[in-house]
Order: structure tokens, then C-alpha cells, then sequence
């Protein structure tokens, strides 16, 4: 099968090559999905570059964290999906950018038959994040005011839409005219172009010098650093992602004193099903699967009633991953990019 794989370290036209590679078989409670479509994820450019230390496997490797399409064969324990149209992550958020991928069925869900592969594609990983960061982990309620920043983006348009759907007072922020103005149409009631002036100043001035009650912050870095500013009594700051620099993801930064003097709480947010203690110890937790159900559940709900809606920036062939990879770095992109593996499906 053809697959994208990371040969070298470097940009994604340098990083990738298309290549001939066995279909790979599903082991217990997996699933091998056909691929229609996959995604564009920004720390996919990350990994071309070898900078992210998630998801870093030895070279070569299939690039692609999430795929739609119709499972073809399964592993044992995984015999209910066959035949099944799903949303996926591959094994190890890697494996998708390929004409077939092989994932864990605790990171497969449901793809009704309302979405197409690109609204599909675009739906599944960003609503995702955006709940697990707003609701399951910042514990979000109507009537509070939620920050988002990287509002234009792939997940921070999502968590646009969400916090709007579910009755916050939403600020967006974003780094041109353009993306502030799609931050409106997501729904944001505030967005706030960070390039022309000091955007704390402007959320403190918005919410009246109360700040947010939970801040979506998918930039990090200094960002985060500036987010603890603005930050109501009892606020919830949710560590979501690192636009800004996957680097700062393991750099000192955040003073307790900031934290114990503002009352306020500073979470992590991990995207991964399965069992929370499967990795005892270790520092990693996942999601429950039970939960990622119900959330999946809830945001179709959402969905169906036209609360929420995928966004897809534009739609691409397999065969020029890299240079919509290498759009998305220079930050071109609003909502996702989805990739084109067949025919798009009815
Ligand atoms: N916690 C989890 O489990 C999880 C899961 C998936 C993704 N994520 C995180 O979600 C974040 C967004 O991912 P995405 O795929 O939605 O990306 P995306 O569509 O490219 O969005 C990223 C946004 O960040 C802003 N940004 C700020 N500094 C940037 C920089 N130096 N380079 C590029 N963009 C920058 C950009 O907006 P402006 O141009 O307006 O600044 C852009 O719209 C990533 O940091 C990722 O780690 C987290």
C-alpha cells in the first residue's frame, strides 16, 4: 500500500517520502480501517522535524494521527467493528497518512452516515480535545466566559463552537484580521487580534477586570505565562497544546505563587482513550473509554442540532500531504485540512 513515511528529519517536503509498504495486520482489539480521508495536525510538522517527543517513533515511520473509513479487518476482542464506518486515531497517534491504518478500538468511534469523509475527518479529534479540555477537565458551566487562544486553528475553532453551544461568553484569540473575523463567524463574541496590541489588556477590559473562569490555552509558552493574568477567582487554566512551540511542553515556566495568590487551577489535557490506570504510575492517565463514548455521544447531539459543525479549510490529495502540511506551518489555515485517500463516499 502507498503510505507517507518520515525518512529524515526536517520540513515536510524534505521529512517525507511516498512509499510502497506492507498492509499492516491488527493485533487484539485493534481495527484496520480503509482510509477515505485523514487529517492535517500541526504536531505531525513537529514530528517531521523529530521535535515531538509524544509521538517519536524510530525512522522510517507512517506519519498520521486520525483517519475516517470503513473497517476491513480486525484483531481479536474487535469483531463488532467490522464492516463499521468509524472516526480513528492510529496506533501511537501515527500509521494514518496510508491506504490502510491499524488503531486500538478504544480510539475508534461511530461515523453516522449525516458526515461525509471530510466533514468526518474534520469532527472527530478537535470536538474532541476542545470537550475533554472545557468540560470533562475545566468543568465548564453555562454562563461562564472561556478564553480560547489559537481561536482560527484546527482544535481552537472547535473550542469555539463548544463553549458557545454550551452557554459561555466565548473570547477568541488569533493573529490576523482575517482569523479574528472566522473566530466571529465560529461564534466567539469576543476575538481579539493579538498582533496590534496587548490582548490581556483587552480580555481584562472585556470582562470587566474579573477574567475567565477557564481558558482553552492550545499556545503555550509565554502565552500561558500571560493567560495567569487574566484569570478569574476559582478559573480553570487548561494546558491544551503548543502551538506556540511543542518544546515548552517540557520547560519550567508556571511560579506556584502565581497559582496559590490567584485562586486559581492549572490542568493538563491528554487526548487518549482507554484505561486510566493502564500505565499505573508512570505519569500518564488516560481518558475513560466509557467517557470518551458519552462525549462522543454529546457532541453528535450537539451536531445533529446544528450546534457545532466540522470545518474543513480545504480538502487535498494524498499525494500533496507535504505541501498542505507546510500550509499549515505558515499558519494559512483556518479550521482543518483534510487529505483525499479515495473517491469520497455518499
Ligand atoms: N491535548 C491534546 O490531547 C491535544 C490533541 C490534539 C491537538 N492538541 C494541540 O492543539 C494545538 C492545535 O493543533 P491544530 O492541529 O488545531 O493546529 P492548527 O490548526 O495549526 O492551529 C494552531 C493555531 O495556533 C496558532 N499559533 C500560535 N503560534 C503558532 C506557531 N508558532 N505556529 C503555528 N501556529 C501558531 C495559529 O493561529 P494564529 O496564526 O492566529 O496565531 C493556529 O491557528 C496543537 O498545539 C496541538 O498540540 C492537543
Amino acid at each position: 500500500m502507498k503510505a507517507w513515511q518520515v525518512v529524515r528529519k526536517g520540513p515536510p517536503s524534505k521529512a517525507l517520502e511516498l512509499r510502497d509498504v506492507a498492509i499492516p495486520e491488527p493485533r487484539a482489539g485493534q481495527l484496520r480501517v480503509r482510509v477515505a480521508t485523514t487529517v492535517c495536525n500541526l504536531n505531525e510538522v513537529d514530528g517531521c522535524y523529530g521535535r515531538y517527543r509524544t509521538v517519536d517513533p524510530p525512522l522510517p515511520y507512517t506519519l498520521g494521527m486520525e483517519a475516517v473509513g470503513v473497517v476491513d479487518a480486525v484483531g481479536e476482542g474487535a469483531e463488532i467493528w467490522l464492516g463499521q464506518r468509524v472516526m480513528m486515531t492510529g496506533a501511537g497517534a501515527t500509521g494514518a497518512h496510508a491506504e490502510y491504518v491499524v488503531g486500538d478500538q478504544a480510539m475508534a468511534f461511530e461515523c453516522p452516515d449525516r458526515f461525509d469523509d471530510h466533514s468526518a475527518a474534520a469532527f472527530y479529534f478537535p470536538f474532541h480535545v476542545a470537550y475533554v479540555s472545557l468540560v470533562e477537565r475545566g468543568g465548564l458551566k453555562a454562563g461562564e466566559t472561556v478564553l480560547v487562544h489559537g481561536g482560527a486553528g484546527g482544535v481552537g475553532s472547535a473550542a469555539v463552537q463548544l463553549a458557545k453551544a454550551l452557554g459561555a461568553r466565548v473570547i477568541a484569540t488569533a493573529g490576523s484580521p482575517a482569523k479574528v473575523e472566522f473566530c466571529r463567524s465560529m461564534g466567539a463574541d469576543i476575538a481579539i487580534n493579538y498582533s496590534t496590541g496587548d490582548w490581556a489588556d483587552e480580555v481584562a477590559q472585556a470582562t470587566e477586570n474579573r477574567g475567565v473562569d477557564v481558558a482553552c490555552d492550545l499556545v503555550g509558552g509565554e502565552v500561558t505565562t500571560e493567560t495567569m493574568r487574566v484569570m478569574a477567582y476559582g478559573g480553570r487554566l487548561m494546558l491544551t497544546g503548543f502551538s506556540g512551540g511543542i518544546e515548552a511542553e517540557d520547560e519550567a515556566g508556571l511560579l506556584p505563587r502565581s497559582i496559590i495568590f490567584g485562586n486559581i487551577s492549572v490542568a493538563g489535557v491528554l487526548l487518549a482513550y482507554g484505561d486510566p490506570n493502564a500505565f499505573g504510575l508512570a505519569g500518564i492517565h488516560l481518558v475513560p473509554r466509557e467517557r470518551g463514548e458519552q462525549i462522543h455521544t454529546h457532541l453528535l447531539e450537539l451536531h445533529n442540532t446544528a450546534r457545532i459543525r466540522p470545518v474543513v479549510h480545504d480538502v487535498t490529495s494524498y499525494t500533496e500531504l507535504p505541501a498542505a502540511l507546510e500550509r499549515m506551518e505558515r499558519r494559512e489555515t483556518m479550521g482543518r485540512s483534510v487529505i483525499q485517500w479515495t473517491a469520497q463516499s455518499d
